[in-house]
């Protein structure tokens, strides 16, 4: 299935209105010795659903990493988006609103233009769920985990040969040089989005320990005008690897 409402980075020119804020990292090729990211893990805590009054989405929020050239591996939480093959637990207990997704875009002209989709998790409001996403032996794996709440336990994965997807390199170690944190909100309402989401516990592992730490070191909250990101906490947790304690991202 392609989808055009694909959680995809604002760099396309898209049919559609999309409002997000997007907090990115990029390891700059040149002065990293080509350094990439290589692994993601992060925690999201499930907020309230959107306004009653909002009818048309899909609204995304999602952490990820982009290979350079396109596509992008991202753990994304939706709302207003059926997955092709269902959920994990549907039997869920709790009010269908919110539900975690992994999904690898690629890029264009990559594997038929045809993005993979995992199951999906339902969660409920202030559940935290564990995902992560790495690239190793030519592969991008992605995993959801439900580690709080009235979902505990569920959870789902997939993993898919990367250079099917995206474009390689010379180096063979998933190319992907942008990290990066968005609320991603599609349809006619987004300017009803009122309430926060919160991130924890973000760690993002570079191959080489080259250019990481003046990176993540150099970043700050900030607004776009289509909404606020607050990153806090900044550490380095070993030489290759930064970690932030949390990321809010709110409505402008
Ligand atoms: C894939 O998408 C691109 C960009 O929209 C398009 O130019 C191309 O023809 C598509 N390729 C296939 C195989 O559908
Ligand atoms: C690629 O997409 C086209 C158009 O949707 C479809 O007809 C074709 O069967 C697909 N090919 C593969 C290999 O999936
Ligand atoms: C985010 O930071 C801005 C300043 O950049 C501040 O005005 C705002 O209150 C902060 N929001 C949260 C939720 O921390």
């Amino acid at each position: 299935m392609f989808s055009l409402a694909a959680p995809l980075l604002c760099v396309l020119t898209l049919a559609y209105q999309v409002l997000g804020i997007s907090w990115g990292l990029i390891l700059d090729s040149a002065s990293t010795d080509g350094n990439v990211w290589i692994e993601l893990v992060y925690t999201i805590h499930v907020p309230q659903g959107p306004p009653a009054t909002v009818t048309t989405g899909p609204w995304f929020f999602w952490c990820g990493l982009q290979p350079q050239g396109g596509g992008v591996v991202q753990p994304v939480l939706q709302w207003g988006e059926a997955t092709p093959d269902g959920y994990v637990n549907n039997n869920a207990p709790f009010p269908h609103i919110w539900a975690m997704v992994l999904w690898d875009v690629p890029a264009d002209n990559f594997n038929n233009n045809t993005s993979r989709i995992s199951q999906g998790v339902w969660a409920a409001q202030g559940d935290q769920i564990s995902n992560t996403a790495s690239f190793g032996n030519g592969a991008w794996t992605q995993s959801a985990q439900v580690i709080s709440g009235q979902a505990t336990g569920a959870s789902t994965s997939t993993s898919i040969t990367a250079n099917q997807y995206f474009h390689d390199d010379a180096a063979h170690d998933g190319n992907a040089n942008f990290f990066v944190c968005e609320s991603e909100l599609d349809g006619s309402q987004t300017n009803q989005w009122n309430f926060p989401v919160l991130f924890t516990d973000i760690f993002i592992r570079a191959k080489a320990s080259t250019g990481v730490e003046a990176l993540c070191a150099s970043a700050q909250p900030f607004s776009d005008g289509n909404g606020f990101a607050n990153m806090t906490g900044f550490s380095m947790f070993d030489a290759n690897t930064c970690h932030f304690a949390s990321l809010i991202l709110t409505p402008p």
